[in-house]
């Protein structure tokens, strides 16, 4: 059993995807505020591994991390200039994610409890996602949580999450909504690989959208627009439409519409998986007519755009929506998805117009660039807070992979 101090040399483990990553760092308590020294962080991403299959492949992410940890953890422990004594605590991962890749982090912990009798604080991956607004790159950092910052909603997105989590002083979560089938970032991926681009399709699909509208101007959207259930999509076009065989032709690609899964729906919950077969019918449909339609680079802009849009508009007006019934005062972006540049310039935009129109003060966060995708910067914060609340694995037998937990 280990016991809290606000001084503490922590080691942070996340393996629960295809990053396995390592930190350690040293907390000071300063008044409110936490003062978190990075002394080692190292990421090790598999997605080179990952591409020929499309997505991630548990067994493959399974066999990586075991050959990653020692490796990972003996340059970050040199790095830390620490002797493996002076860690007070492990923090580690214990879901949600992939059960294979979980249990590597978690058998990694235990052999190092085991060896040192350093005591481990689980983590919930999510939560870390929340934390992840605080490291700004991954130099030293502050963590200070007043209570003017509550209520709080974090919107999490990934390629296994979509959720809407209302956070409450003291940093109790509740639920209020998330999606029924695919992630978004899952949405992503499938879409991405349609289209013939490789995993992870995120930044891909992303890409396309953006080169599409770079074309376009955005019509001025009307102040709250969202809000008042309209959307911010209407572009006015700038340039002669080009035909599928690229001539100017502009009647030879169709104008591509998508449906807005659930926008309207009087809950918080999302769907991506009707929205990913429409793009999968829109994409059959056309090449019926012509079966090399994907060749032309201006066709794969135009589903990529007004499928970014679609997933944007649906986050953002839910999100909106949210804020405005729970008087949110901070707004939280996390997960890989958060990292999508239209998501954040549509998500800025409009809070900025609702703070406008209701007189109200609503901080919106994104984790900087780094720190999007899964790091164990920000489970080292998520465990720092586990200790505080001695939340210590008292029974090393009781500490699992749990593939479905939720926050
Ligand atoms: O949080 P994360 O790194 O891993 C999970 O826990 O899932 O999220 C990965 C997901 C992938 O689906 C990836 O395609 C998506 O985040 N993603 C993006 C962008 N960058 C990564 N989705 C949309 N736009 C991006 N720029
Ligand atoms: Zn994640």
């Amino acid at each position: 059993m280990g016991c809290y101090s606000a001084n503490m040399n922590i080691l942070a483990i996340e393996t629960s995807c295809d990053e396995t990553a390592i930190a350690i760092v040293e907390t000071k308590k300063d008044g409110k505020k936490i003062k978190f020294k990075v002394l080692g962080n190292e990421i090790s991403s598999q997605i080179a591994i990952h591409i020929p299959y499309g997505g991630v492949f548990p067994a493959i992410a399974k066999r990586e991390h075991i050959k990653n940890l020692p490796l990972i953890f003996e340059r970050v422990l040199k790095q830390s200039k620490l002797k493996i004594e002076k860690i007070d605590a492990i923090a580690v991962t214990v879901g949600p994610g992939l059960e294979p890749a979980l249990w590597t982090g978690i058998v990694f912990a235990k052999e190092l409890n085991k060896k040192y009798k350093i005591p481990i604080v689980p983590v919930n991956h999510m939560e870390g996602h929340v934390f992840s607004i605080f490291p700004k790159k991954t130099k030293n950092f502050t963590v200070e949580i007043k209570s003017d910052m509550f209520p709080m909603l974090s919107l999490l997105v990934s390629g296994g999450h979509t959720e809407l989590v209302l956070v409450k002083e003291g940093m109790k979560y509740k639920k209020i909504g998330q999606t029924r089938d695919d992630a978004a970032g899952e949405a992503f991926d499938k879409v991405a690989r349609m289209l013939g681009l490789p995993y992870p399709g995120g930044p891909e699909v992303s890409k396309l959208a953006k080169e599409e509208r770079s074309g376009m101007k955005r019509e001025n959207v009307v102040p709250g627009s969202l809000t008042e259930g309209r959307l911010v999509n209407r572009v006015v076009r700038q340039e002669p439409r080009l035909c599928a065989d690229g001539n100017n032709i502009s009647s030879e690609i169709p104008e591509i519409v998508l449906p807005r899964p659930m926008i309207h729906s009087k809950d918080y919950d999302f769907s991506f998986s009707g929205l990913k077969t429409s793009v999968l019918y829109l994409i059959r449909d056309m090449k019926e007519k012509n079966p090399n339609i994907l060749e032309n680079e201006k066709v794969k802009q135009k589903i990529a755009r007004e499928f970014e849009d679609s997933v944007v508009e649906t986050l953002v007006y839910k999100t909106i929506k949210a804020i405005k019934e729970y008087k949110i005062k901070t707004i939280i972006i996390g997960g890989g998805v958060s990292a999508n540049t239209y998501l954040q310039e549509v998500m800025t935009k409009e809070i900025k117009n609702l703070v406008k129109s209701d007189f109200t003060s609503v901080k919106i966060h994104f984790p900087s660039k780094q720190l999007t995708g899964d790091n164990a910067l920000m489970i080292a914060i998520a465990g720092y807070y586990q200790a505080k609340n001695k939340k210590f694995v008292k029974r090393m037998s009781s500490i699992k992979a749990q593939g479905n937990l939720s926050l």
